[in-house]
C-alpha cells in the first residue's frame, strides 16, 4: 500500500491531501480517485486524464509527493505496467520535484540557461538594429531604450507612450520601430493599419497566447483553422434578431438599476462610480443574454477580481520578466494568479453545466452556438471561449459607456443636445436614430478607444508606408488605435478634445481613421451588440437624470483604457 500526498501544482487551495493506492488497483479507478480529489479541492488542471499512460504525468502535474516519493512512484509505475512512461516522466524538469526539493535538473542550471538565451537574443537584436542604415528605408526607431520601452508597454502609460514616441521623433511620423528584439512596429497610420489588418495573410502574433494561463486557446488568441471554426460558430449569435433580444435584456437591467439605485441617489445626493456601475450592468446583461445565467453579486466580485489578478500576472509581470514562466511556482503572486485563473475556469464550467441541465434552453444564445459547435475537443476549450465572451462582452462596452457619460457630464451643453434630441423617443429603435446621441458616442469612442493599444498582426507579406518605408514580411505591426484616433493630421489640433460636432461632416480620412472595432477578419465579432447596448443604455439614463462630475478620478490603461474613481452626481430630469 502506498500513500501519496497530493500538492497541487496550481495550488488552487494549497491542497494537501492523501490518496491511498493499492498495488493491484486498476488504473481507471486510481485515475477516477485522483480526479475526485481534484474536484473536491477545486484543483484545476487543463489536462484530462483518461488514458492509462497519463497517470504519471497527471501525478506530476499535481506534484504528487511521497515521503521518498520517487521510488514510490517508480514502484507504482512498475506495478501498474507503466514503467515505460517512468523515464520520460522523471526527466521532465518542470513537473517533478521530490519532497526533499531535489529537482531532477537543478533550478540554477535552468536559470543560467534561460538567462544566456535571453542575453544572446538581446545582443543579436542590438547588432541587427545597429546595422540598420538610412538606406534601408525603414521607419525610424522610437527614441527609447529597450528596457524603458518594455516598461512603458506594460505600464498604465502604454497608450500615451506611443503618442509620446511620435512627438519625440523628427517629423512626428505615424509609423515607427520599437527598440525591441525582432523590431516590431507601431502605426497610427489608418491606411497602413487597414491594409495590414485586412490582408488575408496577416495573422495574430504568438504574444496573444499570453492570454492562455493553461495553454488552452480561444477565438481571441489563435489563428488558422482553430480560430476560424470558433469564429464561424458564434458569429450568427450577433445577427440582428439575437442582438435585439440581448439588447432588450440589457435595457431591462438598466431600468432596474435606475429604479433601485440611481433614483434613490438623486434623492440622497450621493455620487456614484460610473465605471463600476456600468460594469455591473453589462456583466449581468452578458451573463443573462449570452449564457442564460443569473450571476450573483458574489460571483461578479470574484470573477472581476480574479480576472484582474490573471491579467496583471500574464499580461504585465510575465512580459516584463519572462523568467516568471519558468520559476513561477516559487512566486506567490504567480501562484495566486494561477489559482484565480483556475477559479474562473471553474466558473465558466458552472455556466456550461447550468446550460446543459436546462431542459428548454433558448436557441441562438452564445452558449447555445458554442455548445453545438463540434470544433471544441473538450470542456476546457469550451470554457476558454465562455470566459473570453464574459470578459470581452462586458468591460469594453461598460468603459465606453462610462467615458461617454463622463464627457457628457463635463459638457452640459452637449448633454442637453442629446437629451433634447431624444426627448420624444422612448424605445431602443428610436434612440438608435438620434443624431446627437450617435455623434456623442462616436466622439467618445474616438477620444477614448477602450482597446487603445490596438490590434497586432504578423505581416504575411511586405508593405510600404505612405512615406515609402518598407515593412518587411514577418514584421509584427501594432495598429495603435489611440494613435490613429488622436492623429492631429487627420482630426486637427483639437484632436484631444471632446467635440461631437466634428462628426457632422467628417472627411473621408476621418471616417477611415475610426478603427474602434479594428478591421479585417479578426475584428470585433461583438460590435453589433456593443453598439446596440451603447445606443440604448446611455439614452435611457439621460432621459431620467442630468449628470454632473463629482470626482474627476483618473484615466488609466490596463488591458483596456478605463476611468478609475470617476464619480458622477445625478439629478432628476424636470419634465
Ligand atoms: C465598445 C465595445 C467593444 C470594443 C471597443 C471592442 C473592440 C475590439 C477590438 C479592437 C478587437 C480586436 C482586438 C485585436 O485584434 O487584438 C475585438 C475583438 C473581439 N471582441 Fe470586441 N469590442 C467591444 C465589445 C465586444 C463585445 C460586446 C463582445 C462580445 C459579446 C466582443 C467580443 C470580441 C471577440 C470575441 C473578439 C475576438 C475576435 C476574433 O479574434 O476573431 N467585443 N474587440
Amino acid at each position: 500500500m502506498l500513500s501519496f500526498y497530493l500538492v497541487s501544482r496550481v495550488e488552487a487551495l494549497n491542497a494537501r491531501c492523501t490518496c491511498t493506492l493499492r498495488r493491484n488497483d486498476p488504473i481507471k479507478s486510481i485515475l477516477q480517485r485522483l480526479e475526485n480529489i481534484k474536484e473536491k479541492h477545486h484543483i484545476y488542471t487543463s489536462r484530462t486524464t483518461t488514458t492509462r499512460t497519463s497517470i504519471i504525468n497527471f501525478m506530476m502535474m499535481l506534484n504528487i509527493v511521497h515521503d521518498g516519493a520517487r521510488s514510490a512512484i517508480r514502484r507504482l509505475s512498475i506495478s501498474s505496467g507503466l514503467s515505460s512512461q517512468l523515464h520520460d516522466g522523471f526527466t521532465n524538469p518542470i513537473d517533478f520535484t521530490t519532497t526533499t526539493g531535489n529537482a531532477m535538473i537543478p533550478t540554477t542550471t535552468i536559470l543560467v540557461f534561460l538567462g544566456a538565451v535571453i542575453i544572446v537574443s538581446v545582443i543579436l537584436s542590438l547588432i541587427r538594429m545597429s546595422l540598420q542604415t538610412s538606406k534601408d528605408k525603414r521607419p525610424p526607431v522610437a527614441p527609447f531604450g529597450m528596457f524603458e520601452c518594455i516598461r512603458y508597454m506594460t505600464s498604465e502609460e502604454q497608450p500615451w507612450f506611443a503618442l509620446k514616441a511620435k512627438e519625440k521623433l523628427k517629423g512626428n511620423p505615424d509609423t515607427f520601430i520599437l527598440p525591441l528584439p525582432r523590431r516590431p512596429m507601431v502605426t497610427g497610420d489608418a491606411t497602413l493599419a487597414r491594409e495590414i489588418l485586412t490582408d488575408p495573410l496577416s495573422i495574430k502574433p504568438k504574444t496573444y497566447q499570453e492570454f492562455e494561463p493553461f495553454g488552452v486557446g480561444s477565438i481571441f488568441t489563435r489563428n488558422g483553422k482553430y480560430w476560424h471554426a470558433r469564429r464561424k460558430g458564434t458569429a450568427p449569435a450577433f445577427s440582428n434578431r439575437h442582438v435585439q433580444r440581448m439588447n432588450q435584456v440589457a435595457l431591462e437591467r438598466t431600468e432596474k438599476w435606475i429604479e433601485e439605485k440611481l433614483i434613490p441617489w438623486t434623492k440622497s445626493g450621493q455620487s456614484f462610480d460610473v465605471a463600476e456601475e456600468m460594469i455591473s450592468i453589462t456583466l449581468e446583461a452578458i451573463c443573462k443574454t449570452a449564457f442564460e445565467y443569473d450571476i450573483s453579486e458574489e460571483e461578479k466580485y470574484n470573477f472581476i477580481s480574479n480576472s484582474e489578478l490573471v491579467f496583471k500576472e500574464f499580461l504585465t509581470k510575465s512580459i516584463n520578466n519572462p523568467l516568471r514562466k519558468y520559476i513561477g511556482r516559487w512566486i506567490p503572486d504567480r501562484r495566486k494568479a494561477l489559482q484565480a485563473a483556475g477559479a474562473n475556469v471553474l466558473f465558466a464550467k458552472k455556466i456550461i453545466a447550468k446550460y446543459r441541465s436546462n431542459p428548454n434552453p433558448l436557441e441562438g444564445t452564445i452558449i447555445d452556438y458554442l455548445s453545438k459547435n463540434p470544433c471544441y475537443a473538450n470542456d476546457d476549450e469550451l470554457a476558454a471561449d465562455v470566459l473570453l465572451y464574459l470578459v470581452a462582452g462586458h468591460d469594453t462596452t461598460a468603459f465606453t459607456m462610462a467615458f461617454t457619460l463622463l464627457e457628457l457630464a463635463r459638457h452640459p451643453e452637449e448633454q442637453n443636445k442629446v437629451r433634447n434630441d431624444i426627448s420624444n423617443m422612448t424605445t431602443a429603435d428610436e434612440w438608435r436614430k438620434s443624431d446627437a446621441l450617435k455623434k456623442a458616442i462616436k466622439e467618445s469612442m474616438r477620444l477614448y478607444p477602450v482597446s487603445a493599444s490596438g490590434s497586432s498582426r504578423v505581416c504575411g507579406r511586405e508593405f510600404t508606408t505612405k512615406e515609402g518605408w518598407t515593412v518587411p514580411k514577418g514584421t509584427v505591426v501594432c495598429s495603435h488605435i489611440m494613435m490613429t484616433h488622436r492623429n492631429k493630421n487627420v482630426y486637427g489640433n483639437d484632436a484631444d478634445s471632446f467635440i461631437p460636432s466634428r462628426w457632422e461632416n467628417p472627411t473621408q480620412a476621418q471616417k477611415d481613421s475610426f478603427l474602434i472595432f479594428s478591421a479585417g477578419k479578426q475584428n470585433c465579432v461583438g460590435q453589433s451588440l456593443a453598439n446596440a447596448e451603447l445606443h440604448c443604455i446611455i439614452p435611457k439614463i439621460l432621459s431620467e437624470v442630468e449628470l454632473e462630475v463629482a470626482d474627476e478620478g483618473r484615466i488609466t490603461w490596463f488591458l483596456t483604457l478605463k476611468p478609475i474613481g470617476v464619480k458622477l452626481k445625478a439629478k432628476r430630469v424636470v419634465r
